[in-house]
């Protein structure tokens, strides 16, 4: 509620006296500065297609209601995989500034999000906030201090690599590798086994809240694992989708319903705590569903790993009664990289000491629908991406290069993107979902073309069905001039090779730090 809407009412109510609408004043203005919870849920590969409010045949009564009753995000954007999502969303700053502009942290790889500028948990611990992790990081863990205990939380429960399974938290990679990734603070906890993760988190995240001070602002990142493959989720869940024919999407929908319900629990849990009316709800997407794992992106084009819309344009609402104008649609330009400033701000935090953010604070866009600050959007440059085709004539950008910018309305994309199909809600058992195998670096049948450049006007064509870069050459020019600008301030990308000394063997069974 506004101040002025508050002084508002109390003349009606109370009757007019110049010490009733001071008294209320002061009371609004300290309640003005309390700061709010902040509830971050991230959910992993969950698609566009796949949460009611977009017309999906999977039903989100949950997600429905609070994002109706806040604030939807229809554009909205992420990163195409996991870690470069989560890099952005705890550094606040674009990968080509971090080193991580390809791909996600493999668990046997010794890489991590740089030590060198603070992330967000830090930044709202300093703010006065307790922090908590619950779920997965994958931002990660080859030593100790990046360990996301090490990097900003109070309390952490979770996973640190990219999946596993739902029931035991057991994770192999190639070559028969197996080993539990799961942990608390800075021990190897479980296995926990027989317990569905999105129920554990959950659980997790209730406990957390029931035992919480509530005169002390918590963030809690609930980074779910939920709606990730494999595809796994108690008979319960799915038994709600005998109608949906293919079989991955039938699970998946059950998975999703049980997400769906988990936010419902979590919610109820601040509503009986008395924290719900001072909370700020963030849900996102970390990344577009995953066609080859039930997850669904119709109308829009390509789906996870890939620059096209299907793999970047994300699911996101904000809910909390601090929202000036609640149950609105919101069409303003924002990022993944935006939530640093914004959260930081409504924390009355501070963002010094950081290095230099690629996010704007977007609260007034959200909360009153301003307009957005943000008129340039790097989806990312990649300099491991295999080059396609030749380089424009007078380039500026050498555009065999996987890369993609948003610039206001304008949508250039560079190199290979990744598989560039319209992929339909699957209907039957016999279409090609659940069935096709994917190198995740390439994005699933990348396209087999020289061609690497494309220019879109997504307010028109949201979907990206006519390429406009021969009527806009100007256009072109002027954004690969922009895409080098940026360029030039990248950092060298690290991807090292992965780490024998990483296996689970000489480690207990864990996968957790090996090196010094
Ligand atoms: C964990 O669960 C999966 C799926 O049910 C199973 O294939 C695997 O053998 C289990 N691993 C362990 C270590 O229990
Ligand atoms: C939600 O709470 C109900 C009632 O306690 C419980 O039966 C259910 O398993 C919970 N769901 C999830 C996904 O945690
Ligand atoms: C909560 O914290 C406040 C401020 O530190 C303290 O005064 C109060 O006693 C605490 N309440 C409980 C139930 O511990
Ligand atoms: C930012 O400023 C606060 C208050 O002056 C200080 O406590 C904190 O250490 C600073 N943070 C960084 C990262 O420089």
């Amino acid at each position: 509620m506004s101040l002025r809407t508050v002084v508002y009412h109390s003349q009606i109510m109370l009757g007019l006296t110049t010490w009733a609408v001071v008294g209320l004043v002061c009371f609004v203005k300290i309640a003005e500065t309390k700061k709010p919870h902040i509830l971050f849920v991230l959910a992993d590969d969950y698609g566009w297609n796949d949460i009611g409010y977009h017309g999906s045949e999977i039903r989100t009564p949950n997600l429905d209601k609070l994002s109706g009753e806040g604030v939807r995000l229809e554009n909205y954007y992420v990163q195409p995989i996991c870690s470069p999502t989560r890099s952005q969303l705890m550094s606040g700053r674009y990968q080509i500034h971090t080193g991580l502009q390809h791909g996600v942290i493999w668990a046997p790889q010794p890489n991590a999000l740089p030590r060198d500028s603070p992330t967000l948990p830090d930044k709202l611990k300093e703010a006065g906030y307790a922090t908590h992790l619950v779920g997965k990081w994958h931002l990660g863990f080859y030593k100790e201090e990046y360990l996301p205990y090490n990097r900003g939380f109070d309390s952490t429960f979770g996973y640190l690599a990219g999946r596993e399974e739902y029931y035991n938290q057991s994770r192999c990679i190639g070559g028969g590798i197996c080993g539990t990734d799961f942990w608390e603070d800075l021990k190897p906890a479980g296995p926990i086994p027989n317990e569905y993760s999105t129920e554990m988190y959950s659980k997790r995240a209730i406990d957390i809240v029931n035992r919480h001070n509530n005169s002390k602002p918590m963030f809690m990142y609930l980074a779910l694992q939920a709606v990730h493959e494999p595809l796994e989720v108690p008979e319960r869940y799915k038994e709600q989708y005998t109608n949906i024919k293919n079989g991955a999407r039938r699970t998946y929908a059950g998975m999703v319903a049980a997400m769906d319900e988990a936010i419902g629990n979590i919610t109820a849990a601040f509503q009986a705590n008395g924290m719900w009316d001072d909370t700020v709800m963030v849900f996102s997407t970390d990344n577009g569903g995953a066609i080859w794992a039930g997850g669904n992106n119709a109308p829009l084009r390509g789906c996870k790993a890939t620059l096209w819309e299907g793999g970047v344009h994300g699911v996101g609402f904000v809910h909390g009664k601090a929202l000036q104008k609640k149950g609105t649609v919101s069409n303003e330009l924002l990022h993944v990289t935006d939530w640093y400033p914004t959260l930081v701000g409504l924390a009355g935090g501070s963002l010094n000491g950081t290095k230099p953010l690629d996010g704007f604070d977007q609260w007034k866009t959200i909360s009153e629908g301003a307009v957005s600050p943000r008129e340039v959007l790097l989806h990312n440059i990649d300099p491991l991406f295999e080059p396609v085709g030749d380089t424009l004539e007078g380039s500026p950008f050498d555009n065999r290069y996987r890369a993609a910018l948003r610039w206001g309305n304008w949508k250039l994309i560079t190199g290979n993107p990744g598989a560039g199909r319209w992929i339909p809600e699957p209907k039957s058992e016999d279409t090609h979902i659940g069935v096709d195998t994917v190198d995740t670096t390439k994005g699933i049948d990348s396209v087999n073309t020289t061609k690497n450049l494309w220019l879109f006007d997504i307010s028109m064509d949201p979907v990206e069905k006519e390429d406009l870069s021969d009527r806009y050459p100007e256009i072109v020019m002027k954004m690969l001039t922009e895409l080098q600008k940026l360029n030039e301030t990248s950092v060298p990308c690290h991807y090292p090779p992965a780490d024998p000394n990483s296996a689970p063997a000489f480690h207990g069974g864990w996968w957790g730090p090996w090196v010094q």
